[in-house]
């Protein structure tokens, strides 16, 4: 057995990753790789919970989000990546734990509260929607993770995960389950190019894997800056200019991003072109992935055999802890 610390982390697959999970964790997860027992869960099932009438939009995005990962750096023989719907043992668990949480704690947890709000689930809340954070909690617990590198979103989450592993230890008398924190990225959160609304592909405020140079160009060119801009030797401003997140995010020189920073604040420095060192950056961050990204999409069966040979592994993992608050309830006879 490895004496490495257990990482779960994962993504709901109901479209491609961007950059904003680049920077919210996914390049973090590379790194993570190399010293941490890592496993990344393919969320299927939690993208069905806000799109059950439409499941395509999960199904078409499984091999989307494996070549994503993949062609950034995840390595399936360092990092075990699965496809949630095929751990039946996750949802066994969320039974088992949705007995112990009441439908007030689920409706006061912060993120659920803002997602139903956002999209409009006021009254009509799906039941596994609303259930979702129970879910996560047995995503997590049933690897035995430790540690899950995250957004701020999913804060609230890791908080229920805990309350929901000291129930269930309490009531089983023993600590079958561990507590996990989270690992939070030292990146800000990217905003969407507009600067204001959810970063969604459709909307085209985002920025995928595979996107081309040209269309790189036009996404960038159109980056919310700075209203009040007006000429190039105006004093610019840095807060809420979608270019200087994206630098913040992924420029590698801090030194001269200082000196743009000051150089923009103090006039003198035009959008045209900070937004020309910045599609150079993009460019450069982004032709590698988008080269081994369209590669690995040629193949969709070997992406097919990655995925079911990190699933069988996270199928055995997942059932002894199954098992264990089976037998912790007393109702494993057999
Ligand atoms: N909730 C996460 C998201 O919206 C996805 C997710 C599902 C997850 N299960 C998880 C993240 C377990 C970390 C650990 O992106």
């Amino acid at each position: 057995m490895s004496k490495k610390e257990v990482i779960l982390t994962g993504d709901r697959a109901t479209g491609q990753l961007h950059l904003g999970h680049l920077a919210g964790s996914v390049l973090k997860r590379v790194e993570l790789q190399e010293t941490h027992d890592q496993t990344i869960l393919v969320a299927d099932m939690q993208g069905l919970t806000d799109n059950g009438h439409d499941p395509k939009k999960v199904s078409e995005n499984i091999l989307n989000v494996v070549a994503d990962y993949l062609s950034v750096g995840i390595d399936p023989t360092k990092t075990t990546i699965c496809l949630q719907s095929k751990l039946p043992a996750l949802a066994e668990l969320t039974m088992f734990y949705s007995n112990i949480v009441t439908v007030s704690r689920l409706e006061r947890n912060p993120t659920v509260r803002n997602e139903i709000k956002n999209k409009g689930f006021d009254k009509v809340i799906p039941a596994g929607f609303l259930n979702y954070p129970i879910s996560q909690a047995a995503d997590i617990t049933a690897f035995n993770a430790t540690l899950i590198p995250v957004g701020d979103d999913q804060l609230p989450m890791i908080e229920q995960t805990n309350e929901i592993v000291r129930k269930m230890n309490s009531i089983v008398g023993k600590p079958v389950l561990s507590e996990c924190r989270s690992l939070l990225s030292d990146m800000p959160r990217l905003p969407s190019l507009d600067g204001k609304t959810k970063m969604s592909k459709s909307a085209g405020n985002t920025i995928t894997l595979d996107v081309t140079n040209k269309e790189l160009k036009k996404l960038v060119n159109k980056m919310y800056t700075d209203d009040n801009h007006l000429t190039i030797d105006m004093p610019g401003q840095i807060e809420g200019n979608v270019v200087f997140s994206y630098l913040d995010a992924f420029y590698k020189d801090k030194a001269h991003l200082a000196e743009l920073k000051a150089h923009y604040q103090r006039g003198g420095l035009g959008d045209g072109q900070t937004k020309k060192v910045l599609l150079e950056c993009l460019i450069e961050l982004i032709t590698p992935f988008r080269k081994r990204r369209q590669e690995l999409m040629s193949d969709k069966g070997e992406l097919i055999r990655v995925l079911k040979e990190g699933t069988e592994k996270s199928q055995i993992i997942t059932g002894e802890t199954c098992e264990k608050i089976k037998q912790g309830l007393g109702l494993s006879l057999f």
